[in-house]
């Protein structure tokens, strides 16, 4: 492939990726992304083709590779469990059996994991987890994890899992608790059945991908989906910005920060 191509392929990609899903590879994370789209046309056969042939490509059949790919499926089991302790113990501690959102839910451990303490607490509640991903949400699905990840789940935990040789799967008790939709989270339209649904909605480690544009057009679907007075739980390692504040207060609960909708 000529130099010039391969610029114009790159560039053209990442506008497509931020159109897409709204995230957004700022120049730092440029070499990350130019490994990844190479490894991906070679794969494919397309590492000779013209600009046009891949866009065409990526644009139809090839999307959902594309989103697969691009998309950061990083998660484990109890991430920041002490945030979501005093999520459930004093923020949604009143709600007797809480709608629950996990945008950007990855591979499942976050839904399944706020099932797992929720049912600890002898409480019961439903947990939708969305993503943009099919490959996640396939697996997410499948309720099976490899067996090194069982060292993420504390041992007064482990009633919930069965272990089958090398995998473990979750129980039929929380799976029950948990269900899973592809949706576009700066897509308003892929909520529209959502309005006013969630007591609470993760978005934990998702919108630090996202630029400022991005961003917004997620918290209004955010906004959106919350019932009056609902809570938004952000990653303890993120912050939302002032320019938001006029759609979500935030307050402090212990060392933790969360966001009450407005309005
Ligand atoms: C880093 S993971 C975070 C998983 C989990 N929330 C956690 O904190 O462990 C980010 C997830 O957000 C999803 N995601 C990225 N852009 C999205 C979009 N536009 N709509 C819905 N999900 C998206 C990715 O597919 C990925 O699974």
């Amino acid at each position: 492939m000529k130099g010039s191509d391969r610029k114009r392929i790159l560039s053209l990609l990442r506008d497509l990726i931020y159109q897409l899903t709204g995230n957004y590879y700022p120049e730092e994370r440029m070499r990350i992304f130019e490994y990844k789209i190479e490894r991906l046309l070679k794969n494919i056969g397309m590492d000779r083709e013209s600009p046009e042939a891949v866009m065409t490509y990526f644009m139809g059949k090839g999307r959902d590779a594309l989103i697969d790919l691009m998309t950061v499926p990083e998660t484990k089991f109890f991430r920041e469990r002490e945030q979501l302790e005093v999520l459930l113990d004093k923020v949604i501690n009143g709600i007797p059996a809480p709608e629950i959102a996990s945008v950007g839910c990855s591979t499942g451990q976050e839904p399944y994991t706020v099932a797992m303490m929720l049912r600890r607490r002898g409480r019961t509640g439903r947990i939708t987890g969305f993503d943009i991903s099919l490959g996640v949400l396939e697996k997410a699905r499948s309720g099976i994890y490899q067996i090194e990840e069982i060292r993420d789940i504390p041992e007064d935990y482990r009633d919930f899992i069965k272990v089958k040789g090398n995998v473990f799967e979750i129980k039929e008790d929380i799976r029950v608790m948990v269900n899973f939709k592809r949706a576009n989270i700066i897509d308003p339209s892929d909520f529209s059945g959502f309005t006013g649904t969630f007591d609470l909605v993760l978005c934990r480690n998702v919108l630090i991908y996202f630029d400022r544009s991005s961003k917004e057009a997620a918290l209004k679907n955010i906004w959106t989906i919350l019932k009056r007075e609902g809570v938004l739980t952000i990653s303890s390692t993120e912050i939302l910005g002032k320019e938001f504040h006029d759609l979500f207060e935030p307050f402090k609960v212990g060392k933790f920060f969360f966001y009450r909708r407005r309005g």
